[in-house]
């Protein structure tokens, strides 16, 4: 459970997923989803209840240890790429990396070999703001599947900018690429046809609606 005043979210809500597979997250606007997303990677902190993952307790862990595992076992994937226009495709997906203090040719090499995961290889030295909505949503997937180590995919809303064809295919190789990783992924949605892509899944209710 969180608490964020007098809001009650994610009263009742017990999830457990096996790693390697795949779970949509449903529910209307407001239901909790990204708040389940964010206690996860360990961004918000439950009031009660816990949360373990990939080994790690993320109610007590310290913020250190929160952030550690985020940025070395998990990729993160949202409405929006959120890519930089001021670098090439490659790039941007190296750039989780580089951050790392990885060297460039290694990072870059790791960024258009997760660039061809997605199709986007013919692409690695685009221009941003030439890429249509789907292929920027599929640059910011290779993004999330960048480190060879990654382990666990939080996908929030990932196709809610995208049309329906785009949504499938974005959501297709999202999951084909994670389990090319044996990534377990975590994906909220408003769209059944995407959810019904995943192995389960998951439905949260708003707390007036429950009640
Ligand atoms: N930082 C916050 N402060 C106050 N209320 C919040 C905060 N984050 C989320 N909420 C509330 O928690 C509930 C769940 O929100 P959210 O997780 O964003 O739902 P969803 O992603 O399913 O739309 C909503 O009532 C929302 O207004
Ligand atoms: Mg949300």
């Amino acid at each position: 459970m969180v608490t964020f005043g007098e809001v009650l979210a994610l009263p009742r809500t017990s999830l457990h997923v096996d790693r390697g597979s795949s779970i949509a997250i449903m529910g209307p606007s407001g239901s909790g989803k990204s708040t389940l997303l964010a206690c996860i990677q360990g961004l918000e902190k439950p009031t009660s209840g816990t949360v373990q993952v990939l080994g790690q307790d993320q109610r007590s862990a310290s913020a250190r240890a929160r952030s550690d595992l985020r940025r070395r076992r998990m990729g993160l994937i949202q409405q929006s790429p959120n890519l930089l226009e001021e670098f090439s495709t490659s790039e941007n997906v190296a750039f989780p990396l580089l951050f790392d203090g990885m060297k460039r040719p290694h990072a870059l090499k790791l960024a258009v070999e997760a660039l061809r995961g997605v199709g986007m290889a013919h692409r690695t030295d685009a221009d941003i703001r030439s890429l249509s909505g789907g292929e920027a949503q599929r640059v910011a997937v290779a993004r999330a599947l960048v480190r060879p180590d990654v382990s666990l995919i939080v996908a929030d809303e990932p196709t809610a900018s995208l049309d329906v064809e785009n949504a499938r295919r974005v959501t297709e190789l999202l999951l084909s690429e994670a389990d090319r990783h044996s990534a377990t992924v975590l994906l909220a949605t408003h769209d059944p046809a995407v959810a019904a892509l995943c192995d389960r899944t998951y439905h949260l209710t708003r707390e007036h609606d429950a009640a």
